[in-house]
């Protein structure tokens, strides 16, 4: 490989880690794996200037900008820190500080806490606006979210706080309300969150200011920015702070030697265990505020403080075995069994594997000792080899070529990492996979059966479509195993309760790739019957609301094959519902293209029916307010905050009366 193909490599993949992490959520390496590529990158541009590029990820320091937000230029910008993860380091840092200053210096030593950072301005000891980090020079304006934080104070203590101030801090889901909201998820069946980083994210991203509020989300403020601030030092700003009413950290600590640094530093890699939020490092600031202008900073973060990264967590452990597992897309995840090992207070025996190319990356063979981590992460992953312990080793560990369920050859599809199972008819995962998507709450509902009952009816050869259901008895399921005449009775009369669910349901439950519920619900909307969805082109398809290409294709893959068309039409003949209903009809166009937003209590009707009546008229209800509202059907007793956005955006306001007039 040329330094030039090395330089756009390192480029691409940091760009596709930057939109796993930032756009959705969902990180696939370590902050420190990613710290080390982008290093590396740097290093190589700075060797050669001549590979030079204004769009490389080294020129930005990440977005998390989201379009259905108001974005906001940040008065002062938003930089990240420098990371280091060793003590010399941190001397370096130190020393680097001393050389510069040449006079006393204290350090002022806080927690790096976990989650998503945000800029809080207060005018007048009032809170008037919060605004996300996004790339840096702007955010989103999540002010009205960020207002159900119950530990922000709207409005401040005292009267000594400057004018006008900007405060900055970090917004966290505490682990206990982190561990719970996953428990729901896990029981609702939606995929979970990581760790409460993003759950603190994608919460703050939310439409629904209401839904903000029941996940308890909770701040610590550690920066303070402005004209007037009380006094030259940092860590006094922040007392002050605290009188306020802000929530400002117990673990601070001033430092007056490197000594005290590392003492604070390891107090605390031990000690974060107890705290409710999640921490992933220490930061060391230099405490007086003229020293830090005198330090300055550089493009991407400030000279006056670094960031010392803990150490994720890590076992050594023996790797036994590499099994692949076939889910019901046909996808095949690799997971490495271990030998049972003690990590941040539970046994792992398992960890992900992810795909071949994260195998290949990192040489495996069977008998290696391994490092697994947990790193914030639910699920350990295997992150590198003691290759000094290699001995008497087994064979190298390789991708898989064929299905071992069905031992069909597998296939990855273009830009994508997993590798797939092409044998969606008779792969014994993937059938069972499909019915159970079919039967699960947010599909045809089902009462009565899981998982284990569809194992076992295919198992006994009863059931390998989901279109067999519904010749089942009562005879034929009774005296199987673990089941009663009443269990049996049950299922029956829950597979024919199943016929009344509605058109979009059904459409979700048929399992086409990539058609989720929502999806599903805007196809419902703008095809009548099955027919018409049979009949739709990849063209017709994509005039629809959130389909784009790929979904277009996939529907239309999906009714070429015979196979899928018999599944539908044993579906029709046992009785399910293949048209739109009425209730769920488009009555009109009077709202066509309307963004709305409700608001307070109603006396004519209720919200949902309002929200239905927006729908029918072929008007969408959005959950908060931005430039695109169209306009906000207000009851009584609407917010004070929203009628001040209202009223700063320029927005109408409509009565439930007028509003009723408009439409019928
Ligand atoms: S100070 C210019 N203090 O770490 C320096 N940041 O990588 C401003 N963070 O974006 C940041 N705890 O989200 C500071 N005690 C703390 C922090 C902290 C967590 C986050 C913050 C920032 C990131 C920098």
């Amino acid at each position: 490989m040329t330094i030039k193909e090395k330089i756009e490599q390192l480029r691409a993949e940091l760009h596709r880690h930057n939109h796993n992490y930032y756009l959705l959520s969902a990180p696939k390496i370590s902050d420190r794996e990613y710290d080390r590529l982008l290093k590396e990158l740097q290093e190589l541009e700075e060797q050669y200037p001549e590979y030079m590029d204004e769009n490389s990820p080294t020129m930005r320091v990440g977005s998390d900008l989201n379009k259905n937000f108001t974005q906001v230029p940040h008065k002062y910008p938003m930089l990240s820190l420098g990371n280091t993860y060793s003590e010399s380091e941190v001397t370096d840092f130190y020393e680097r500080v001393r050389k510069a200053l040449n006079e006393d210096f204290e350090i002022c030593c806080e927690i790096k806490y976990d989650g998503t950072s945000i800029s809080l301005t207060y005018v007048d000891g009032k809170l008037v606006r919060a605004v996300t980090r996004g790339d840096g020079e702007k955010g989103d304006d999540v002010t009205d979210n960020v207002k159900t934080i119950k530990t922000i104070p709207l409005v401040l203590h005292g009267t000594d706080y400057p004018q006008e101030f900007e405060i900055r801090g970090e917004i966290l889901m505490p682990w206990e309300v982190f561990e719970e909201l996953n428990r729901e998820k896990e029981a609702r069946e939606e995929a979970l969150f990581a760790n409460p980083r993003n759950a603190a994210s994608g919460t703050l991203k939310l439409q629904n200011s209401s839904v903000v509020a029941s996940r308890k989300l909770d701040a610590y403020l550690y920066y303070l920015l402005g004209e007037e601030l009380p006094t030259d030092g940092h860590f006094e700003n922040l007392q002050a702070a605290q009188n306020w009413g802000f929530k400002i950290s117990e673990a601070v600590r001033k430092c007056k030697t490197l000594q005290e640094v590392f003492d604070f530093i390891s107090y605390w890699d031990v000690e974060r265990k107890n705290l409710p939020v999640a921490s992933d490092g220490i930061v060391l600031k230099v405490n007086s505020l003229r020293q830090q202008k005198t330090l300055g900073y550089t493009a991407k973060s400030p000279r006056w403080a670094i960031a010392y990264k803990f150490q994720a967590e890590q076992a050594l452990t023996r790797l036994n075995e590499v099994t692949f597992q076939v889910g019901r897309t046909g996808a095949v995840t690799p997971v490495a069994n271990l030998d049972p090992v003690q990590l941040s207070g539970t046994v792992v025996k398992r960890a992900s594997l992810h795909n071949a190319d994260i195998i290949e990356g990192l040489d495996l063979y069977i008998g290696d000792m391994v490092y697994v981590e947990k790193g914030g992460e639910i699920i350990p992953k295997i992150t590198g080899v003691d290759v000094k312990s290699r001995f008497m080793i087994g064979e190298k560990v390789k991708f898989i070529t064929n299905c071992p369920e069905c031992g069909s050859k597998l296939v990855r599809y273009e830009g994508e990492a997993a590798h797939y199972c092409p044998n969606d008819t008779d792969c014994p995962p993937q059938i069972k996979g499909k019915i159970e998507h079919f039967i699960s709450r947010k599909a045809m509902n089902i009462d009565g059966m899981g998982p284990e009952t569809v194992d076992l009816f295919y198992r006994l050869g009863l059931v390998s479509s989901p279109a067999d259901l519904y010749t089942l008895t009562t005879d034929q399921i009774k005296g199987l195993e673990r089941m009663g005449e009443k269990s049996a009775e049950n299922i029956v009369a829950g597979i024919q309760a199943s016929k009344d669910v509605p058109f979009e349901r059904v459409i979700f439950a048929l399992g086409i790739r990539f058609v989720g519920e929502t999806v599903a619900k805007k196809i419902a909307r703008s095809f009548a019957s099955i027919e018409e969805l049979e009949q739709a082109t990849v063209e017709t398809l994509i005039q629809v609301e959130e389909i784009g290409e790929k979904i277009a294709q996939s529907i239309v893959n999906y009714f070429s094959e015979e196979k899928n068309i018999q599944l539908v039409s044993r579906l029709k003949e046992a009785g399910l519902q293949f048209t739109r209903s009425e209730e769920h009809e488009q009555v009109s166009d009077t709202l066509k293209g309307l963004s709305i937003v409700i608001s307070g209590v109603f006396t004519h009707h209720s919200r949902d029916e309002y929200k239905e009546m927006i729908e029918k008229n072929g008007g969408k209800n959005v959950g908060s307010i931005s430039a695109k509202t169209s306009f906000i059907l207000a009851g009584d007793n609407m917010g004070p905050s929203k009628l001040e956005k209202a009223k700063k955006l320029g927005i109408r306001i409509v009565s439930e009366e007028e509003f009723l007039k408009q439409i019928l």
